[in-house]
């Protein structure tokens, strides 16, 4: 199947790495043309080398998105460079595991702005670009632990989760006129080479072991290209009925009914 984005544009926030990454691989076999940022400017331009040898063009820029005005100068910098804004991915996010009775005000400005308040920036930037362009879609990945329950000691991430899917569903409505459509996507337990369940596999194995057996139905984690697969179809003219949504990808590990 032809998705239908070569030669389109698409942002990835947080793309040096894990899963931002694996999604950009994804747009990019796509023939998408790529802006990519993350605050280690290194990192991010190995990884905009690796994207390029698609054949497409990528422009990396290193930005903290906690910043206030690094959202803007993002999408300025994507528009100035390609002209067009097809596909936003609001991608980075992070966790601070701690009971609810700990957390202090910072830790809670701290994740808000991150998991957050950065993508709300990102998109608000986002949508004059893609009103411009006649439509686009957006994609916010946030977890199974905005739609159910994570357990304790993610008061923060549950609730910043939850946060992104329920504003994404209103912006749907909002923007379906528009042409602009704004689904979120709910990855379950992701393994990925230095990520946070690579090292917790290699710090815990047996403890892993039994996670796995009995928390993932399908017996292992999910990669990084699975979740990228959802998110390229999602981001795609193909998925021009889907809006409003927000989808698992997780092998079955949510209990959750809704
Ligand atoms: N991995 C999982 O199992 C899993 C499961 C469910 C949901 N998720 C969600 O999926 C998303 C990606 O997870 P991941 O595991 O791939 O994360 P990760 O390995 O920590 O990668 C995060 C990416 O974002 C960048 N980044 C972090 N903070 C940034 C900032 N302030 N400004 C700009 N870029 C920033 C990082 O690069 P720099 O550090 O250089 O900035 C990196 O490229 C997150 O929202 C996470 O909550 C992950």
């Amino acid at each position: 199947m032809d998705l239908g984005l070569r030669d389109r544009v698409a942002i990835v926030t947080g793309a040096s790495r894990g899963i931002g990454n694996g999604i950009a691989h994804g747009l990019a076999a796509e023939g998408c043309h790529l802006a990519i940022c993350a605050r280690g400017a290194e990192a991010l331009e190995d990884a905009a080398e690796a994207l390029r040898a698609h054949g497409v063009e990528v422009l990396a820029l290193p930005l903290d998105l906690t910043e206030p005005d690094a959202a803007q100068t993002l999408v300025e910098a994507t528009m100035t460079r390609f002209g067009r804004l097809d596909v936003l991915v609001n991608n980075i996010g992070g966790n601070r595991r701690k009971p609810f009775a700990e957390t202090t005000e910072e830790d809670w400005d701290e994740l808000l702005n991150l998991n957050v308040r950065s993508h709300f920036r990102c998109t608000r930037a986002a949508i004059p670009a893609m009103r411009a362009t006649g439509g686009g879609s957006i994609v916010f990945i946030t977890s199974i632990f905005g739609r159910e329950a994570g357990g304790p000691g993610l008061s923060i991430y549950n609730t910043t989760k939850s946060a992104l899917i329920s504003a994404a569903k209103i912006m749907a409505l909002e923007l379906a006129g528009e042409g602009i459509r704004v689904n979120s996507v709910a990855p379950g337990s992701i393994r990925f080479p230095g990520g946070s369940w690579d090292r917790r596999v290699q710090q815990d194995p047996e403890g892993m072991e039994a996670f796995v057996a009995q928390h993932l139905p399908i017996g292992r984690f999910g990669t990084v290209e699975e979740v990228a697969n959802l998110v390229t179809f999602l981001a795609s003219p193909r998925a021009s009925l889907i809006t409003g949504a927000c989808i698992n990808v997780d092998g079955g590990q949510s209990k959750s009914l809704i």
